[in-house]
């Protein structure tokens, strides 16, 4: 048996206030009805003003380090997927370092929009099984609300602020843990799903822009792609999956994946109804949710797949 990162703790944090879709149907020219029918979305969580994404990926840390019973000074490394740092520079997982009471160890950002968090897994699960690190806090921190165009309706329903942690552990001959990752990238495709700004281009933040209709047909084949590719690597097949966790952009898209799999539905952990998509937090916040609430057990086997701007994407399965 190898050494393996072993999930000992979930975290989640949401921002307190709530964006129903009627709300936004105030502000722009849309309806309940259309994004619930085109996306599941019904609802988003977004970032009070001060709150920023170091406050959300601390507090969804410190969730997953209380989760898994441990200290904080056994933890090696954090790595925060967001593609929203409180700065340009440091790295926000610096500042959630400090804020967690760490003294030693090291931490860093890792950018794959969407695909950030199974991005992050496969960076901490490769230290991990290299022997430099032994416990590792990966986080998926979001505050998309601030890099939204609130009059571009196109865009704005479809997110949220949110973030969500894991804790992992190396553990020898462990049947559990990470069994794999699979990650993948085509820059071909940048300017379909993009922010119009950034340091080095505009000195601006900038806006999401998206074709959402070219970015949906591109998920689907990239997301059936990477499954198969998960499944054939361990040499299972989708009958052995117990959960699917995929992210969580659209309703439709996580249905095509769950059919394609010839999983029930009841087997797939959906939160973008509740969440939208709050990028590099969507995995670890439905993980966190279907782990506390006694959904997903020990033993079982967990899939993760995601893809975002770049293209980015990528799967993890997962003994738990
Ligand atoms: N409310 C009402 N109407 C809207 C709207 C909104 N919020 N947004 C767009 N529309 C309109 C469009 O203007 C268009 O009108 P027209 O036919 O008069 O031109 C019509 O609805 C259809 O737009 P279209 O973009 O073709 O819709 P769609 O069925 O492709 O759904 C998305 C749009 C964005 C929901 C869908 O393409 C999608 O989910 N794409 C993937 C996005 C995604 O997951 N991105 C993140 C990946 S990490």
């Amino acid at each position: 048996m190898p050494l393996r990162s072993v999930v000992l703790g979930c975290g989640a944090y949401l921002p307190r206030r709530i964006v129903t879709n009627e709300e936004l149907a105030t502000r722009v020219d849309t309806t309940d009805e259309w994004i619930v029918q085109r996306t599941g979305i019904k609802q988003r969580h977004v970032a009070a003003e001060g709150e920023f994404t170091s406050d959300l990926a601390l507090a969804a840390a410190r969730d997953a380090v209380a989760h898994a019973g441990i200290g904080v000074d056994e933890i090696d490394l954090v790595i925060v997927a967001t593609a929203t740092p409180d700065n340009t520079f440091p790295a926000t997982a610096t500042r959630v370092q400090h804020k967690l009471g760490m003294a030693r160890g090291f931490a860093f950002d890792v950018q794959a929009v969407c695909s950030g968090f199974v991005y992050a897994l496969g960076v901490a699960d490769n230290f991990i099984k290299s022997g430099q690190v032994k416990t590792a806090v990966v986080i998926g921190a979001e505050t998309f609300s601030r890099i939204l165009d609130w009059t571009d309706r196109q865009t704005c329903v479809l997110f949220g602020d949110g973030a969500g942690a894991v804790v992992l552990r190396g553990e020898e001959a462990s049947e559990r843990g990470i069994l794999s990752t699979h990650l993948h990238s085509d820059g071909d495709n940048y300017d379909l799903l993009y922010v119009d700004g950034g340091p080095s281009s505009t000195g601006t933040v900038g806006h999401l822009r998206m074709e959402g209709r070219k970015v949906f047909v591109h998920a689907v084949q990239r997301l059936a792609e990477v499954v198969e590719e998960a499944l054939s690597a361990q040499q299972l097949t989708a009958r052995d999956i117990d959960w699917l966790v995929p992210h969580q952009a659209n309703k439709r898209i996580i249905d095509g994946v769950g059919k394609k799999l010839g999983l029930d539905a009841a087997h797939v952990v959906v939160t973008v109804d509740r969440h939208a998509n709050t990028s590099a937090a969507s995995i670890p916040l439905a993980l966190a949710e279907a782990v506390h609430d006694g959904r997903i057990k020990r033993g079982e086997l967990v899939l993760l797949e995601a893809m975002g701007g770049g293209f980015t994407w990528g799967s993890a399965l997962i003994r738990w």
